[in-house]
């Protein structure tokens, strides 16, 4: 029993050195304006909630308390199933991580609320943004079990906001013409400076 421990503590004293954060975090690249082609497309179904995509949900969640950012859809790292996290929890708070898989609206109130939103996609853009203030959400949990939620607030914006990028809707869509044009232009901009 007594090497037993020491080995126990062994082990401890390596995780001093590698932390258990780093040793299991597998960070995305975010893809931003002005990459509308990946960001348009439409996602696709998931058949199952399997390793696979538990460990996309995994990544996607690093990925996203890494930026920081409080939703993510699939599509925002490149890939074009129907897979969203969130956590609307906020710093000093526990995490109370979301996964969503099919994520579907299935009723939203009249009444409507607004909200300046932002996206990891759109880095430093902030607009308000009009959108049913509540709604019911269909969707498969991270072990693959049928929930639904009822929302309200800032969680039923950042759905909506979510749901919207596996349809390759942007929040800018829900702003004026002038607004969109000059931030998609804007973008266009600072990335062919880049290049240049
Ligand atoms: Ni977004």
């Amino acid at each position: 029993m007594g090497e037993g421990l020491q080995k126990g503590k062994g082990r401890e004293l390596t995780h001093v050195h590698t932390s258990p954060i780093s040793a299991c975090m597998s960070l995305k690249s975010i893809i931003t304006l002005p990459d509308e082609k990946i960001l348009r497309q439409k996602s696709a179904a998931l058949k199952t909630v399997d390793a696979g995509a538990r460990k996309l949900f995994d990544d996607m969640l690093d990925t996203m308390y890494h930026a920081p950012g409080i939703g993510l859809a699939a599509i925002q790292v490149g890939v074009p199933m129907r897979q969203v996290v969130m956590d609307i929890a906020k710093e000093g708070e526990d995490k109370k991580p979301l996964f969503l898989a099919n994520p579907e609206i299935i009723w939203s109130s009249t009444q409507l609320n607004d909200y300046e939103e932002g996206c990891l996609s759109i880095p430093e853009f902030y607009e308000m943004v009009e959108r049913p203030a509540e709604v019911n959400v269909r969707y498969l949990d991270r072990n693959g079990d049928a929930q639904e939620i009822h929302a309200k607030g800032i969680i039923a914006t950042v759905l909506q906001h979510e749901i919207d990028h596996l349809n390759g809707i942007l929040f800018i869509d829900h702003i004026s013409r002038l607004k969109r044009q000059r931030v998609i232009k804007k973008f266009k901009k600072a990335d062919k400076l880049g290049k240049l």
